[in-house]
């Protein structure tokens, strides 16, 4: 069988490496891939936008399945094109997809279906917008509707960084039409944590947990970015578990009165205080970094359940999970999430413990391997403890070496 694989990042690059482990796989395309990827797929010159293209290519080279990694072709109806030709897809289709398009289309969603989530208000100007502050205390949150690469959020301490953020979205236009409606919502206090779940004829089966760290620095502080550490599994009680199916549920419920079709992965952001968790976002497509350190926990054959997802077949029991812990701590070029330096030579990695994966997030390959992202390389350790997964894996950061390469000190340490 033929896999094609849409996209770039580390997520890519996990999920390849995981299908190429299938027996039923033969060839992997990946577009674009990446210095990590060429290894074992082959690595095509498609931009992951350009639905045509990517479609023209797996008709032509009859390819089995195409899995979709980032969210924009997903939002731009990649799934609908690929199903009209009659092609194999795992993804939502367009109408699923606003669920990441637009946050005030999850807000109006979960406010319709009970689902716990933080009191939001939406505006279309910047005056009525402006006004629409006196209603919350501060801290609050700013989010422009659309997608805006994870730079969308602004958490307003006070008035001033309140009228900053609405007159760079609605004056200045940072975000073009993204930033067309805005959402302003109550801070939520708590611990993130990420579940994503596939999602076969609106029934949410979900994967185990994941905790991302999104602040650049040590201690959760500095701007959010993708995410620069992720680590599973994270533990819950049995409360938390009863209100985490509950919203399953009523995500279910929500899908079905709807009249959507969801099929794919939809993950759940959720911010959890004293077992109560509140989701803060929903994203149409895998997590990345949660899926370095998903992939190698999982202990069965990855190109056989998203089938079953697409096909309508899968069942709990296909999905199975190592007992060991996974922790990755992503390698970065240094003034990330801002601006930063491409280009850098990447050594040290022929070095790396046999036992260690190294996911590739933004590399190419040259005569030599150079940095090519932000975020630059996931260095991922699977190991019978949390503390042992995160031994390993810093022992190994640190044999890799690039100019101004960053990575935080702390991933798994709370
Ligand atoms: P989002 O893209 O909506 O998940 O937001 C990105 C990040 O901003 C989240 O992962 C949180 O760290 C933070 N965030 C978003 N919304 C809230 C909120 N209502 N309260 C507290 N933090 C938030
Ligand atoms: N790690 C967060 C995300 O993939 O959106």
């Amino acid at each position: 069988m033929k896999v094609l694989i849409i996209g770039n990042g580390g997520r890519e690059h996990a999920l390849a490496w995981k299908i190429s482990e299938s027996e039923q796989v033969s060839k992997i395309y990946m577009a674009r891939g990446n210095g990590g990827t060429e290894s074992f797929a082959e690595n095509l010159d498609i931009d992951p936008t350009n639905i045509d293209e990517l479609l023209k290519f797996a008709k032509e080279n009859k390819i089995d399945l195409t899995v979709v990694g980032p969210e924009d072709p997903l939002c731009d109806g990649i799934v609908d094109a690929f199903r009209d030709n009659g092609l194999k897809i795992f993804g939502p289709n367009k109408e699923c997809a606003r669920f990441e398009k637009s946050k005030e289309f999850t807000k109006k969603f979960s406010e319709k279906y009970n689902i716990r989530t933080a009191k939001y208000k939406s505006f279309t100007n910047y005056d009525d917008a402006l006004s629409g502050l006196k209603e919350y205390d501060y801290p609050f949150v700013i989010k422009a509707d659309g997608l805006c690469l994870g730079k969308g959020v602004s958490i307003c301490e006070n008035k001033e960084e309140a009228v900053d953020a609405l007159s760079k979205i609605f004056k200045d236009r940072i975000f073009g039409d993204e930033g067309d409606t805005v959402v302003i919502e109550e801070f939520l206090t708590g611990e993130e944590a990420s579940v994503l779940c596939l999602v076969s004829n609106n029934k949410l089966f979900p994967l185990e947990r994941a905790k991302d760290h999104k602040q650049i620095f040590d201690g959760d502080k500095g701007p959010n970015t993708g995410g620069v550490g992720t680590y599973s599994p994270v533990a819950a009680s049995e409360k938390l578990e009863e209100n985490l199916n509950k919203i399953y549920r009523q995500i279910e419920d929500g899908l079905d009165a709807e009249n959507l079709k969801y099929s794919g992965i939809l993950f759940i952001g959720f911010m959890i205080e004293k077992d109560v968790p509140k989701v803060l976002e929903f994203n149409v497509r895998f997590g990345d970094p949660e899926t370095e350190v998903l992939m190698p926990r999982l202990d069965c054959d990855l190109f056989e359940i998203l089938n079953k997802t697409i096909d309508g077949t899968l069942k709990e029991e296909d999905i199975k999970w190592k007992d060991e812990a996974c922790l990755t701590v992503i390698m970065c070029s240094g003034g990330y999430p801002d601006s930063y330096e491409k280009g850098k030579v990447i050594t040290g990695l022929e070095d790396v413990d046999s036992d260690i994966i190294v996911f590739h997030n933004g590399t190419k390959k040259e005569e030599k391997l150079l940095t090519n992202g932000g975020r630059v390389l996931s260095v991922t350790s699977l190991a019978s403890t949390l503390k042992e997964a995160r031994e390993k894996a810093y022992k190994n950061v640190e044999k890799i070496k690039f100019d101004k390469a960053y990575y935080r000190k702390d991933i798994g340490t709370k």
